[in-house]
């Protein structure tokens, strides 16, 4: 059943990102879903910790971005740190330009700094809107 409800996933998101001329801007807001979709799985890294892996290590493609445990604790033990990276396929609650702050400036949308080990992101605003318009792609 696990297995059929990834399988329905990886499907979903081939469909979506196959049919991306087709649907519209306002559901994905303006960032380009390809460049995007390099960017949080080979540059930015958002991958690494906000997908489940198995018990081998390896990142479970079927539930991409659908949150993670950090299996790890800060090296600097006084430092405020969260051991659980959120969901982040779809962005939920997250608009467009929410997305764009916290990328940019990394200000999340409750006006404060998401804990380490999240990265403090200084994408310039195109790379931002399209890692939103990836993510929101993939919910
Ligand atoms: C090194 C691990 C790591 C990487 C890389 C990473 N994140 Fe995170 N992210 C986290 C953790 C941990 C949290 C939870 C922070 C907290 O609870 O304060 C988080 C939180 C978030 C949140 C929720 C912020 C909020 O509090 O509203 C978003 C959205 C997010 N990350 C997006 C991204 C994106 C997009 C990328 C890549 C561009 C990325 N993250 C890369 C670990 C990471």
């Amino acid at each position: 059943m696990k297995l059929l409800f990834g399988i329905t996933l990886l499907l979903t998101a081939a469909v979506f990102g196959l049919g991306q001329g087709k649907r519209g801007e306002n559901t994905r807001g303006s960032g380009d879903v390809e460049h995007g979709k390099y960017i949080v799985q080979n540059v930015a890294q958002c991958i690494q910790c906000h997908t489940p892996r198995d018990e081998k290590g390896a990142l479970l493609m079927s539930r991409l971005m659908t949150g993670a445990p950090i299996p790890f604790r800060s090296p600097f033990p006084d430092e405020e740190w969260a051991f659980e990276a959120p969901r982040i396929s779809g962005m939920p609650g997250y608009s467009e330009e929410d997305g764009v702050r916290l990328l940019t400036q990394g200000i999340a949308r409750s006006g404060q700094r998401p804990r380490p080990p999240m990265p403090r992101f200084g994408m310039t605003e195109q790379d931002a809107r399209d890692v939103v318009a990836y993510l929101k792609s993939i919910e």
